[in-house]
């Protein structure tokens, strides 16, 4: 059993655009910028927009926040969205997630521009997704099929089975291994909560991906030995003995399964670096096309 070391893999792929970033900057004159954008005081999305930001430094990238409140109205969010739109100095822009919920999500995507939308999330980017054209893929899955190719899991002629069909995670994530891609090339299958016989089916797989946000829920009845496990899960447990008063644990039973597996990710450290790193590595490639 291998445990996938995401931090690392993280740390490398970040030194490598560290140096790419100081060339570009000292060659153009222009250092790359990511803009985030945060609606309310949810502690979890302060988090995730901090690390976007510590990320961003580490790598030599300028990155702004716009921080709004929770009663903005949809028509103002839009129109910050399209002043960054048409901000030459700003490359890359995302929305953190979940919006209050008198927002309506998919609007606010739709009026990013396709061109600085990082996340992947707009729909011209996820069409292009699915018909292998050049897009921003969305940051979790790129940041898996990094993992696995920097890991040596060969995918090619495997079967995948993704757990979880959201349009974050699992839905791209079963579009990008079944392309006609450098170490995809993948037999997949996409199960979701009404999928039957699921833990019959995830046993059957080469590389389970496991995207379902419920706690441990995969346990040893799931999968086969020697099969590779990717756990994207992330959920806070209260835990005494530390000093946040909480530990994190996965969608898998970590100490159940790993011991069947030939390679795991960890929670935390797998995934959850790796998915800053794609955010990271859109900005760069969306700061590279406006120099041509
Ligand atoms: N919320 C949870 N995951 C994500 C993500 O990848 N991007 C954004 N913008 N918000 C999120």
């Amino acid at each position: 059993m291998q445990i996938i070391d995401g931090k690392q893999i993280a740390a490398n792929i970040k030194s490598e655009i560290a140096t790419e970033v100081e060339k570009l900057r000292s060659e153009h004159g222009h250092t790359p910028h990511l803009a985030a954008i945060l609606v309310g005081e949810d502690p979890a999305s302060q988090t995730y927009v901090a690390n976007k930001e510590k990320a961003c430094a580490e790598v030599g990238m300028v990155s702004s926040v716009y921080k709004l409140p929770a009663t903005i109205s949809q028509e103002e969010l839009i129109k910050t969205i399209q002043f960054i739109n048409t901000d030459d100095e700003i490359d890359g822009m995302i929305v953190q997630l979940p919006l209050p919920k008198h927002i309506v999500v998919n609007d606010v995507i739709e009026s990013i521009s396709p061109l600085k939308d990082v996340d992947g999330f707009h729909p011209v980017n996820i069409g292009k997704m699915v018909i292998g054209e050049p897009s921003f893929l969305p940051a979790t899955p790129m940041g898996i099929m990094l993992l696995l190719e920097r890991s040596g899991v060969v995918v090619s002629g495997k079967h995948c089975v993704v757990v979880g069909r959201s349009n974050i995670v699992g839905t791209p994530m079963s579009i990008i291994l079944s392309r006609n891609l450098k170490n995809a090339n993948a037999t997949v299958t996409l199960c979701h909560s009404k999928t039957q016989n699921l833990p019959q089916i995830c046993a059957m797989a080469d590389i389970l991906i496991v995207a379902i946000g419920k706690c441990e829920m995969i346990d040893k009845q799931y999968v086969r030995e020697g099969a590779t496990v990717i756990d994207v899960g992330m959920h806070r447990v209260p835990d005494a003995s530390k000093k946040s008063g909480f530990a994190l644990r996965g969608d898998v039973k970590f100490d159940e399964v790993s011991p069947l597996c030939e390679f795991i990710t960890p929670v935390p450290g797998g995934v959850g670096p790796m998915t800053i790193t794609g955010l990271i590595m859109n900005t760069l490639k969306a700061y590279k096309a406006k120099l041509k």
